[in-house]
């Protein structure tokens, strides 16, 4: 992979559900160390572009290739083992184990993995991670059912820290948070992208995403209609009030 390469290569996928046809040609590149969010309103195809990219519902066309080889017909569990970790909408935790269990799964087996293939980036520990997260330090021996929502946020990313990823795709990890915990979840996605992280971030939380993110594609019916800047984006009236929701008044 030359040094100019993204990450992350996603090129004109289409992908589906049975006959239902849901990314119609979707293309986007990550580079290392940087956030690139996808904004849309429920039901677009966001959370299928994740998928497309975890392996879980592999693109029938098109290509998505990670440093620069291709995933094609790679399981999910190879492809959390190349570097791609997830944090899926709804958070998704083991509710009957402790903390610290939940923190425990994926370094037990894909950190392994990681490891045995030479993976070089390991600063993510029990350790750093607590350290990172101190509300969860605090709780390690509760049970997932015990947490607040942001604290089952907080456990969801901090478990895909554990396994070292490169990228990590976070789908809508402010869903449900008061604003107070949204500025948490941002300050977490800068300290990851700080530590040389990339994050693909699909959000309905303009504001999140038009703060953090380096750059940002808007998904309606499975298609990118605005792909740019966040600058750019906050000159585009028309598409912040047709895909997003946002009157045009409040945009200029
Ligand atoms: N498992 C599935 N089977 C069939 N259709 C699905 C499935 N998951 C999502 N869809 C459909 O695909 C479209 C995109 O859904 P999704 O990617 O979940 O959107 P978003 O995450 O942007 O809300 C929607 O029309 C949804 O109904
Ligand atoms: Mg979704």
């Amino acid at each position: 992979m030359a040094a100019s390469d993204p990450l992350l290569a996603v090129r004109d996928i289409h992908t589906y559900y049975g006959d239902s046809h849901v990314l119609h040609g979707v293309s986007l590149a990550v580079h290392a160390g940087r956030i690139v969010a996808i904004l849309g309103r429920n039901g677009m195809g966001k959370t299928t572009l994740i998928r497309s990219v975890a392996g879980l519902t592999p693109p029938r066309r098109g290509e998505v290739a990670f440093k620069g080889r291709s995933l094609a017909g790679a399981p999910p569990y190879r492809i959390a083992q190349a570097g791609i970790a997830l944090v899926p909408q709804g958070r998704r935790i083991f509710k009957t184990l402790s903390v610290r269990e939940n923190l425990s799964l994926p370094t037990s087996a894909l950190a392994r993995g990681r490891r045995d293939q030479g993976a070089a980036r390991a600063e993510w520990d029990l350790a750093t991670v607590t350290a990172e997260f101190p509300q969860l330090a605090e709780r390690m021996h509760h049970d997932g059912s015990a947490l607040s929502g942001g604290e089952q946020q907080m456990l969801a990313i901090a478990r895909a820290l554990m396994a070292n990823p490169e990228l990590i795709l976070m789908d809508e990890p402010s869903e449900g948070l008061s604003p107070k915990l949204v500025q948490q979840v941002e300050e977490i996605m800068r300290n990851v992208r700080a530590r040389g992280h990339s994050i693909l971030l699909v959000e309905q939380n303009l504001a999140l995403a038009m703060a953090i993110a380096d750059d940002i594609h808007v998904i309606a019916s499975g298609q990118f209609v605005f792909s740019g800047t966040p600058e750019e984006l906050s000159r585009e009236p028309a598409i912040l009030d047709r895909h997003l929701g946002v009157a045009a008044t409040h945009a200029s």
